[in-house]
């Protein structure tokens, strides 16, 4: 029997994923072994040693499976296959044991809200035709208006124009995303059995945990009523911010019987296996509900990554967390970049200053109780890159392009450039040879390059990253499950957790820091002064 009262024994017991450091590999841009300018998992495979050296425990990889990539493989063709772009899955074994080998816990990617509309299923439902059992795995509806050529409601598609698109035959399907992602009809009990059996496939490969996607979408309010659009046009609204609270699309509560199921079968597996729900709720209450004890483990904190540059929407994000999850007993699950919205050191402002500000609020994080995740990239201080409009290949970017709805943003693409691992042009190492990436890289990345950081030595993000990752292991881990702020106010936030304090600075001038042995910070301190953009842990 463990013993809960010691405190050694009893983090040996912690499952693995309560603190871990996950890395997002988008598996397009981390590193191409074949070069044909996509990354693929034999390059995942061949770089594993570089994420052990890094820090982390663990790899979250995007989708890999088999699809037509108008959504970069978010538009899943089958479950159950690699495409060939990537590789086999013998690759996908190949990675899964050397990973392990290594120490690495391998999360993938889940896509359970839609398939692709060049699934089996999609095909098969297009053709049965309307009331079939085919069509019944889908959101198929009769349109309004005479002769039935109106949408079936007012939804929108969070990547722009109606959810909604019309076949040949007269009926109409749901896409909450671009129109070659039909969403599937969660009450529909066929689809729950598909994907318990998906899920039972790549456990039985090994896999540690799954990244499930759009998770808060999969059951829609059953009416498909419209939604209470006062004033301004309906919508789903973007990923990131909705600005409507009335949700007829998301976060319904038969959602939460899913992830009950999921959890069972995730329990008769050894090992701690896991799921982390991308969920963009409305509260963090919302949030908490999809890591109560018989759900999930994970649910990304999206308030912290959305907080702007301030002390004080630190602070609160911090409050609000803690007070959300304290009623459901879990740790929160922290993260600042995905490859869904602007690298964190392009949303703080930018060149040196975003940069500072960026390792800043990652040290920060690194601090905190709870799980975290990095993105591809930024131990390596990368910037949101300006991708050429005839480069951009993002369908969100793509559906609003020419449209009355167009509006100034660029798309996605720009987090997802290619990485630069060596040399002084492109591909950077990233492909072999002169193979160029599916997006062009900058031409001044030389400088970035791991083999150009790794030169530069101490002074590098890199180095800072390998630091900050080690301290975390050091000083931060068993620190204790809660944290105090101390302050938050002029600019200066300060954390208490056990005997560690951590300070940012997010004011313009320099602070006097609190007595204390500096054990990092994410710049120069000197004179026990602590200068603006910079964090700092002290015991
Ligand atoms: C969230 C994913 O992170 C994003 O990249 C994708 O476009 C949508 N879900 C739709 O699957």
């Amino acid at each position: 029997m463990p013993d809960l009262n010691d405190p050694i024994q009893s983090a040996a017991e912690q499952p693995w994923w309560r603190e871990a450091v996950t890395y997002q590999v988008y598996v397009r841009s981390f590193a191409d072994l074949d070069g044909d300018g996509v990354g693929d998992l034999p390059g995942i495979t061949s770089r594993l040693p570089y994420l052990r050296d890094l820090g982390v425990d663990a790899l979250w990889i995007t989708p890999f499976y088999r699809s037509p990539q108008h959504d970069h493989g978010y538009d899943v063709a089958d479950y159950r296959d690699v495409d060939p772009l990537f590789g086999t899955l013998g690759d996908a074994d190949a990675l899964l044991a050397r990973a392990h080998e290594l120490g690495l816990k391998v999360i993938v990617d889940l896509v359970p809200n839609h398939t692709s509309s060049e699934h089996a299923w999609f095909r098969a439902a297009l053709d049965a035709g309307p009331g079939s059992p085919e069509r019944a795995r889908y959101l198929f509806r009769e349109g309004r208006g005479p002769d039935g050529a109106e949408p079936p409601n007012n939804w929108k598609s969070v990547f722009g124009g109606d959810a909604w698109t019309r076949v040949p035959d007269g009926q109409w399907y749901l896409h909450l995303f671009d129109s070659s992602q039909p969403d599937l009809d969660w009450r529909n009990t066929e689809v729950g059995d598909m994907f318990e059996d998906v899920l039972r496939f790549w456990l039985d490969r090994g896999v540690d945990g799954f990244r499930v996607d759009v998770a808060h979408g999969l059951v829609k309010e059953e009416s498909l009523r419209d939604q209470v659009v006062p004033d301004r046009e309906a919508g789903a609204g973007s990923m990131v911010e909705r600005a409507n609270t009335d949700e007829p699309m998301w976060d319904q509560p038969e959602v939460h019987d899913v992830y009950r199921r999921w959890h069972r079968v995730l329990a008769e597996y050894d090992g701690d296996r896991m799921a982390v729900a991308e969920a963009w709720t409305q509260t963090p209450e919302s949030m908490a509900r999809f890591v109560r004890a018989d759900e999930m483990q994970q649910s990304f904190n999206f308030d912290w990554l959305l907080a702007e540059w301030s002390a004080t929407a630190f602070a609160k994000v911090v409050t609000g967390t803690f007070a959300a999850l304290a009623d459901v007993h879990a740790q929160p699950t922290w993260v600042l970049s995905n490859h869904d919205v602007v690298r964190h050191t392009t949303r703080y402002g930018g060149g040196p200053v975003g940069l500072a500000r960026a390792k800043a609020a990652t040290l920060t994080m690194l601090a905190l109780p709870g799980s975290a995740y990095l993105y591809q990239g930024e131990e390596l201080g990368l910037e949101q890159v300006d991708v050429a409009p005839e480069h951009r290949q993002d369908p969100a970017y793509l559906r609003q392009k020419g449209t009355p709805q167009e509006s100034d943003w660029v798309g996605r693409d720009g987090c997802r450039v290619p990485i630069p691992w060596a040399g002084d042009q492109p591909p950077f190492g990233f492909g072999p040879g002169h193979a160029q990436p599916w997006i062009p890289q900058p031409l001044d990345w030389g400088r970035l390059t791991v083999e150009a950081q790794e030169k530069v030595g101490a002074e590098s993000t890199l180095a800072f990253y390998r630091r900050a990752l080690a301290a975390r292991r050091e000083h931060a881990l068993g620190s204790g499950d809660t944290v105090d702020v101390l302050t938050a106010d002029a600019g200066v936030l300060a954390l208490q957790r056990g005997g560690l304090t951590v300070v940012l600075n997010t004011g313009p001038e320099a602070v006097e820091l609190p007595a204390g042995e500096v054990l990092i910070a994410s710049g120069e301190v000197t004179d026990g002064l602590l200068p603006p953009d910079t964090a700092v842990w002290l015991a």
